[in-house]
């Protein structure tokens, strides 16, 4: 029995990592600069980012674009009584050229009492809260102004029970905008087990569309977004959003791309779009809206223009063709940067925003590694040529390599296994510093479905040590999908960083270790050096001299403790008290849920042993920031 004991402390032994030695040198000058824009935010319509997601409408299919052989897509007749009625999409009847299709819906018999009309499902149900107001707003018009006002009402599925109602103006026989306002009771339970119902107590006949419901918005903004998912990205603390895609710039054809004239102004004026995730876009999130949203978490954006590729392998040939979609992307610049007095800015002030939008980065195209005809030199030199004529200033992302010209910065995208992002970290290490800077403009360890698990947050976290120690050459970066829809039929692409239903959100360990990798960033990386460790400890250590304070990222991804001796040479004094925060969990599997969403979260602490020279020993699976107070 002793044996067995002594033999097993012998195996515990035999296993223990080896220590790591961690020496920080804040007396050498520093390596170089932390890229003040090194971690951001990337998006585009996958996963049902936008609708169903941050943008906060909550009619599905709310245009009548969406139509099947059961009809109209997430819409379905209700009535009450003996109250009848069918409806039908009407192709031909539409309030303006944009929407030139509507759910027409034919009233045989209904009164005041038993009345007759159409319901919508929501994304997957719509969110509902006690004493809030919602915005609701349709167009419609009647066959004769005797059918009234629409009665709207936010409806409990379970109960069948009106949540909270109102009425609109009476109908005309023109197409007309009609709002209302729905408040709920102080008693009324949160739930998304609801749906949105518009009835008339008249028969006749309706037409309608842009049927729409806001929740109170992030910030108040008027077609705003969901505010528990912009909180949990200004927790991320970004820099920049790279905007509108990904596959979504291109889209799967030409016609298909994101055509940002199309997706600006009144609502009633875009036409919507196919996304290349399958699915129609509404547009109520276009191109003023993502730049409204970088304003709301005050980063700027990285914008990407359309430059002449789609997915089905269609390319545009450089020259004449190319050249209208130059002059696209021309106008949008103006949009996004150009005064009032300018006349895409005096569109943009027109449409509420006066103020121009900063600009640093613009990225041409996406992805154009996948055209094998060889058109990107061409393409990427004629944008190049046309922007830096006019804007000197700005910086040009290009999306594959080049051979004729040395683009301002490549972007280089990694979607990888938590173990070979182990064996990447160093990548950058010995990198061309005369080539072009690097945008990570995608990157996620894909392990975890629908949001990743723990042990992508190890992966994440170790190959950020490696970006924050080549910040010098890495100027941007940005993992991908950043969004997605829990529900059944929501996801396109697995592994995503924040998930979410109609009600709540949630965010997965390799969010949380990114807000921590951008929460705690030095300006400077000071000299250092590792020895020891085991083959899964991975660090990156910044310095902000102006604050005083040194940042240790520490990565441990295996099942052992991990023992770092860390040595701090120069630091005049190195305060006892640090500041600790851990991320880690039990196995690579754990995960947080829509059900369980704060099972592996940071916990910070304050340990009271740090000098210019300590041990510290990180658990088994774990993330941790130590930030040092350095004077
Ligand atoms: O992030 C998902 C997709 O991956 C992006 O749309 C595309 O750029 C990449 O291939």
């Amino acid at each position: 029995m002793l044996l067995a004991a002594s033999s097993l402390a012998m195996q515990a032994v035999a296993q223990a990592l080896p220590p790591a030695t961690l020496t920080i040198a804040l007396d050498k000058p520093a390596l170089h600069a932390v890229s003040p824009t090194l971690y951001g935010l990337m998006t585009e319509e996958i996963n049902y980012s936008f609708d169903g997601g941050l943008y906060a409408e909550m009619v599905r299919n709310r245009t009548m674009q969406d139509h099947d052989w059961a009809g109209l897509a997430r819409w379905d007749v209700v009535h009450s009584g003996d109250a009848a009625a069918t409806f039908a999409l009407d192709r031909n009847e539409g309030p303006s050229a944009a929407l030139q299709r509507s759910l027409a819906l034919t009233v045989t018999k209904a009164d005041a009492t038993n009345q007759a009309g159409v319901r919508n499902e929501g994304f997957w149900g719509m969110a509902v809260r006690p004493s809030t107001t919602y915005k609701g707003s349709f167009y419609a018009k009647a066959d004769s102004s005797a059918v009234g006002p629409v009665n709207v009402a936010l409806v409990s599925n379970n109960s069948g029970k009106p949540l909270a109602t109102a009425s609109s103006q009476p109908l005309t026989t023109e197409w007309k905008r009609y709002e209302v306002s729905l408040t709920t009771g102080a008693k009324v339970e949160t739930s998304a087990e609801n749906h949105l119902q518009l009835t008339v107590g008249h028969t006749g006949k309706v037409w309608m569309t842009l049927v729409s419901l806001f929740p109170p918005t992030y910030k108040g903004r008027e077609n705003g977004n969901r505010p528990d998912l912009m909180e949990k990205m200004a927790a991320m603390h970004p820099t920049f959003l790279r905007e509108p895609g990904g596959n979504y710039l291109e889209g799967d054809t030409v016609e298909e791309r994101f055509n940002w004239k199309t997706t600006i102004g009144p609502l009633v004026d875009r036409p919507t779009h196919r996304s290349p995730w399958n699915y129609q876009s509404s547009d109520g999130m276009g191109l003023l809206e993502f730049l409204e949203w970088t304003e709301d978490l005050k980063i700027q954006p990285v914008l990407a223009v359309y430059a002449g590729y789609s997915l089905k392998r269609i390319h545009i040939e450089p020259g004449p063709a190319l050249q209208p979609f130059l002059d696209d992307a021309m106008d949008e610049l103006e949009f996004v940067t150009g005064n009032d007095s300018t006349k895409w800015g005096a569109v943009r002030a027109k449409l509420g925003h006066p103020a121009p939008f900063p600009l640093t980065y613009v990225e041409i195209g996406n992805e154009d590694w996948f055209d094998t005809s060889g058109s990107y030199e061409g393409r990427y030199a004629q944008f190049y040529k046309a922007i830096k004529a006019k804007y000197p200033q700005l910086q040009l992302i290009a999306t594959a390599p080049l051979t004729r010209m040395k683009p301002d910065v490549l972007d280089d995208h990694y979607y990888k296994r938590a173990d070979e992002f182990f064996d990447m970290v160093k990548k950058y290490d010995d990198a061309d510093r005369n080539g072009p800077k690097i945008f990570v403009g995608e990157w996620a360890t894909r392990e975890g479905s629908p949001t990743t698990n723990m042990g992508a947050a190890l992966g994440d976290a170790a190959w950020m040590t490696g970006m924050e120690r080549n910040s010098d050459l890495i100027v941007l970066s940005s993992y991908a999908p950043m969004l997605v829809n829990v529900n059944p039929g929501g996801m396109q692409w697995e592994s995503d960083l924040i998930g979410y239903d109609a009600l709540t959100s949630y965010g997965s360990p390799g969010y949380y270790a990114q807000a921590m990798f951008a929460g705690y960033l030095g300006t400077e990386v000071p000299a250092t050096s590792v020895t020891g460790g085991g083959t899964r400890f991975f660090t990156s250590v910044t310095r902000d001299r102006a604050k005083g304070m040194t940042y240790l990222k520490l990565v441990n991804a295996s099942n052992e403790p991990q023992a770092v001796q860390i040595n701090l040479s120069g630091a005049g004094t190195v305060v006892r008290e640090a500041t600790l925060v851990t991320l880690s969990g039990t196995n690579p599997a754990e995960t947080n849920t829509i059900t369980a969403p704060t099972r592996i979260v940071p916990v910070t602490s304050t340990i009271k042993t740090a000098a210019a020279s300590f041990t510290h020993t990180m658990p088994p699976y774990a993330v941790q920031v130590l930030a040092l107070s350095t004077k």
